[in-house]
């Protein structure tokens, strides 16, 4: 999950038409998000709308733009490797702990 988001966010990084309109495709998934995205199931019940829901709360905004770029520039090379490095210390302090499952080399 962690690559994955990683990935996505690292793609707007460049700030070309393609990375634009990648991320503007990929986040309208959001969108649909049962409950907190303006076009999900339940939505009614939330009170989101365009400008206020799950893909919004992404942006940083109702549309792609330059507060999206920070953002997703704080979320790649901050907050994501933060928690990568803190789930990849506990792996490995788990491998020391517990041994290797494979056969003995
Ligand atoms: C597993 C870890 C990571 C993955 C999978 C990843 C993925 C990506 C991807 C797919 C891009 C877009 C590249 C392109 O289309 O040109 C990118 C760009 C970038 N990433 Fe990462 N990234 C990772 C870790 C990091 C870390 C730790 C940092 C810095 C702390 C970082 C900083 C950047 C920057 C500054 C860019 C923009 C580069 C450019 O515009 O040419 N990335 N990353």
């Amino acid at each position: 999950m962690l690559t994955l988001l990683l990935s996505f966010t690292g793609y707007l990084l460049p700030w070309d038409q393609l990375s634009i309109w990648a991320v503007t495709v990929g986040s309208n998934m959001a969108r649909a998000t049962p409950f907190l995205g303006h076009e999900g199931p339940g939505h009614e019940l939330m009170g989101v709308n365009p400008i206020y829901d799950a893909r919004a709360f992404l942006f940083g905004g109702g549309e792609i733009g330059p507060h999206t770029l920070l953002r997703f520039y704080i979320l790649h090379c901050i907050f994501f490797p933060l928690i990568t490095s803190l789930l990849l210390a506990v792996h490995f302090w788990r491998i020391r702990r517990d041994g290797f499952s494979g056969p003995p080399l």
